[in-house]
């Protein structure tokens, strides 16, 4: 690791060591790839990490940021009232922006007061973070709740190193566009040294949207505005490989039957196979479409009836905002009715826990699922599918993966699905149900190769290495290809 200086961090979340809800119900929790691999790039190299505290306070407290410790890290927790969290959090970044950028226009929604809300909350982060700033301190801003605070800071008259990195995916010109605020946005975005994202599609799709509105030309890596360069790089996030593996490793120790197997009512002891899904209530997560592909290989293989359960663990995310509202009802629709059909007095296909668990918790189902479905719609990278195989013990589970996440680039030894074919899905399901050990083995070796090389601690030294790097747009992590023009 080299020495690049203070680290400051900036997302709009922040770990649960800093929320003043720390302590309530774990249910409730947030989770997200975001957060884990920042801490895990964090913990050991220390700096600060600046964000939104999570609570809503009135316009009069909402003022100075508090800071923290935990361990090497410091961290600094903003307060935004209400009417903020509505307009910046529910409405431009979760109605606008998520689905804008996750390539679902027809849930994007334009409100120009949500804008206005978005842009007055990053100038707030501003101001609260730059009288923290240390000359010589990286910067570096995580995702799409905060585009503009580069910009920002650049204005108050910050002139070291700001990179900026995208954990959802960039989309096609087309979709961006749709944005009437678009240009403004990618000027933002001008604004830093350093932009990255996961797979050389978005970075690509991205230099591509800055020629079709800003003009400009394009070279790998590099884009050339009229008025300033920015450069695009890749760097597939990881997760903390030997932590889940000490985790799951614990889960072994129970002896008998293990974790999953005692949750589950047991018809005799045999071993039921599990499937296992595991994902924030979110549209993009293909949720229902999962349901519906069980649910197809229960009605064809009446064999497989009584001896498979799925157990979908659904942590609840943006449950204020109204297509995750829908989209729980439409799961809890699908969940009772495939129950409905076919349970038992001694066996009920799909077991659906609502909540969510410690990451430590979840190595131990990781560690105990025959089958890991992560099959979203589309998803920046996934880190569930990287976690699932850092779990794994001598007997590993199966690996199946929907082609439109991040993650689907480096993990081509999983069983590569799309998640919008049900029977495909259905039929690759049953592959991975009756695999034998020795190809489960193969597969898993090359999956754990790339796992255990592409960590968060790799991503966030690759990012950083380019970002301080002084000249030479020369990069470590993969210049992004350019639009051929
Ligand atoms: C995704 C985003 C993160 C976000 C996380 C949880 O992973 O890329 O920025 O923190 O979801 O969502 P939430 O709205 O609860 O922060």
């Amino acid at each position: 690791m080299q020495d690049v200086g203070r680290l400051v961090v900036v997302s709009n979340r922040l770990p649960d060591i800093a929320l003043p809800t720390s302590g309530e119900d774990k249910r409730n929790q947030p989770v997200g790839g975001l957060v884990s691999a920042v801490r895990a790039a964090l913990e050991e190299r220390g700096g600060l990490w600046f964000g939104w505290s999570g609570a809503t306070t009135e316009r009069r407290l909402a003022g100075e940021p508090t800071l923290t410790n935990s361990g090497a890290i410091n961290v600094g927790s903003l307060n935004l009232t209400a009417d903020e969290v509505n307009l910046f959090y529910s409405a431009f970044a979760n109605r606008t922006l998520w689905p804008l950028l996750h390539a679902f226009p027809n849930f994007v929604q334009l409100r120009h007061d949500a804008y206005r809300g978005y842009r007055r909350v990053n100038h707030r982060f501003a101001r609260g973070l730059f009288p923290l700033l240390r000359g010589g301190d990286v910067v570096w801003i995580q995702d799409y709740h905060l585009i503009p605070l580069g910009h920002e800071l650049r204005e108050m008259g910050w002139q070291d190193r700001i990179g900026f990195f995208l954990h959802t995916p960039f989309p096609a010109a087309e979709v961006f566009s749709i944005l009437p605020w678009a240009k403004r946005l990618l000027n933002d975005l001008i604004a830093y040294d350093l932009v990255g994202f996961h797979t050389q599609r978005y970075a690509h799709n991205f230099l591509d949207t800055l020629q079709v509105e800003i003009g400009g030309r394009v070279e790998p890596g590099v884009f050339h505005g009229p008025n300033k360069s920015v450069r695009a790089g890749v760097y597939p996030i990881g997760t903390d490989p030997a932590q889940f593996q000490r985790w799951a490793r614990d889960s072994d120790d129970t002896g008998g039957l293990g974790f999953l197997q005692r949750l589950l009512p047991r018809r005799t002891t045999e071993r039921k196979k599990v499937i296992l899904g595991v994902d924030r209530l979110d549209y993009s997560k293909g949720i229902p479409q999962r349901l519906r592909t069980f649910e197809a290989l229960l009605d064809r293989y009446p064999a497989i009836r009584g001896k498979v359960t799925m157990i979908q663990v659904s942590a609840p995310s943006r449950s204020r905002v109204p297509e995750y509202v829908q989209e729980r009802e439409r799961v809890d629709r699908l969940v009772g009715r495939i129950n409905g059909r076919f349970a038992e007095a001694d066996w009920v296909p799909v077991h659906y826990l609502y909540r969510s668990y410690s990451q430590e918790e979840l190595a131990h189902f990781f560690r105990e699922a025959d089958v890991c479905l992560v099959t979203p719609l589309r998803d920046g990278m996934n880190l569930i599918a990287k976690e699932f195989v850092a779990s794994q013990g001598p007997d590993p589970g199966v690996l199946v993966l929907s082609r439109f996440c991040g993650a689907a680039d480096t993990m081509q030894d999983a069983l590569i699905v799309n998640p919008y074919d049900t029977e495909g899905t259905a039929e690759a399901l049953r592959t991975a149900l009756s695999m034998p050990l020795q190809e489960r083995r193969e597969r898993w070796n090359a999956l754990n190769g790339h796992v255990q090389t592409n960590t968060a601690k790799v991503w966030a030294d690759t990012f950083l290495a380019d970002l301080t790097m002084r000249d030479a747009p020369q990069l470590a992590g993969s210049a992004a290809s350019g639009p051929s023009s």
